[in-house]
């Protein structure tokens, strides 16, 4: 267990490409000095990432393909080398130390299992490396060759195996994969080798667990059984964990706290109900929720008054306070999928045509189209009993104490923002 700062970090990739002078598409020689010329470009995939993990934390990092999550994680493992900032881990500044030092166990997004070992090795591997100190007996050792190519259940087992043999075990059960522990990694699906290259992970006892996307391969039930178990296998254990992933869903339900990334960024560091609830900017309040928040553009006009073309809504006391010294009209209301009704119609109401639906038995998500206007669409989540079809005019009326405000140029949730600073 140890707590991970991580300090203004960066890290920039320079690769170098090479360029052709016009010159040869008029006939000049191919690789002639003259015409390919080397030149470097940087690529800077983290700009400057802070980020405490508690000790025995669950911290999940999320955000979309490519802004940098895998990085941060192989940066932390001492994978690659950092551009600019330090990594503690517990008090140690780990930036010059190589993974093996840092104490780490990691599952990496392409699994790498040994491949000559069965499954059962594969998972025992990391034990067998920290009990090299436990002396064993030269029978032991004898005994041990000599049946080390049988069946795991016939070989003979040193005080150390047997240690080991329960931990495997153990693991194997929770992970559902002990009818596989004889076989050889090439003999496994990828959900399976996911689950072996967790269990190898979680056998150890190491400071600090680093899970890049290790649950992506599995079918959508055992995904979510597996879920459940790593978040409680962390909770006893109380190993600080650091968990990529880019399924929300993931993120809100394991995360103690989560870091939303984009473009190398963090863009939001908080619990998962804070996030939900209070999405710094619109790509926060997008990326979190599914289907996703709904945004409207629609002017605001002091005290208390939200114009669209459609409707126009009267802003509680709460929002015309916050609204007070804010001089700009054009502005984002973000209404999350959940946050309508059906009701009579009204000024406040938004008539809309039914696009699309999905009944799914408790609940119903429709899309649809504000009437007369085939540009502007909203996600509808209805618990109604109500048979809604496509075509169908509806008017929704907008839960107000569950709206956000995002300026239109910044896209900075207004709430959370200070006025005084813009
Ligand atoms: N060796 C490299 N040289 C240049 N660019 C690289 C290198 N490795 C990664 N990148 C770039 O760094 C960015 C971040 O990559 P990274 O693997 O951290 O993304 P990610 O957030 O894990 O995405 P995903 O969800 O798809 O796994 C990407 O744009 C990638 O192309
Ligand atoms: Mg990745």
């Amino acid at each position: 267990m140890a707590q991970v700062i991580i300090d203004n970090l960066y890290k920039t990739y320079i690769s170098s490409v090479s360029k052709f002078s016009p010159s040869l598409s008029l006939g000049v020689i191919p690789n002639s000095p003259d015409v390919e010329q080397n030149s470097s470009t940087s690529t800077h995939v983290l700009k400057g990432i802070n980020l405490e993990i508690e000790e025995g934390e669950f911290m999940v990092l999320v955000g979309p393909s490519g802004c940098g999550k895998s990085t941060l994680l192989r940066l932390i493992a001492g994978l690659e080398e950092i551009t600019a900032g330090k990594i503690f881990i517990g008090d140690r500044l780990v930036n010059d130390l190589p993974p093996k030092a840092r104490d780490i166990a990691m599952v990496f997004q392409n699994y790498a299992l040994y491949p000559h070992l069965r499954v059962y090795d594969n998972i025992a591997f990391g034990l067998r490396r920290m009990n090299q100190q436990v002396t064993s007996t030269p029978l032991d050792q004898i005994l041990t060759t000599i049946t080390a190519k049988l069946p795991s259940k016939w070989r003979y087992l040193s005080e150390s195996e047997k240690q080991i043999h329960q931990k495997v075990t153990q693991v194997a059960q929770m992970l559902q994969i002990e009818h596989l522990l004889e076989r050889l990694p090439k003999q496994l699906s990828g959900g399976q080798k996911q689950r072996v290259a967790l269990g190898r992970a979680i056998s150890r006892n190491p400071h600090v667990f680093l899970m890049d996307e290790p649950l992506s391969n599995l079918d959508a039930k055992l995904r979510t059984e597996t879920r459940g178990q790593v978040v409680k296998l962390q909770k006893q254990l109380g190993i600080t964990t650091i968990y990529v992933t880019h399924d929300q869903t993931e993120a809100m339900t394991m995360g103690d706290r989560i870091a939303i990334m984009n473009q190398g960024e963090i863009q939001q560091l908080a619990t998962p109900l804070e996030i939900y609830r209070q999405p710094v900017n619109k790509f926060v309040a997008q990326f979190i929720g599914s289907p996703p928040m709904n945004f409207l553009e629609v002017n605001y006009q002091k005290p208390d008054l939200i114009i669209h073309s459609h409707f126009k809504v009267v802003l509680s006391a709460k929002w015309q306070e916050i609204f007070q010294q804010y001089n700009y009209e054009q502005i984002w209301l973000g209404i999350r999928p959940e946050y309508f009704d059906l009701a009579p119609p009204s000024s406040s109401t938004i008539p809309v045509i039914v696009n699309l639906v999905e009944a799914l038995g408790n609940e119903s998500i429709l899309t649809v189209n504000l009437e007369g206007n085939n540009q502007e669409n909203l996600q509808v989540k209805l618990f109604t009993d109500e048979v809604i079809k496509i075509g169908d005019k509806l008017n929704l009326s907008i839960k107000l104490d569950k709206i956000s405000f995002f300026d239109y140029y910044q896209q900075r949730n207004i709430n959370l923002i200070d006025i005084d600073n813009i």
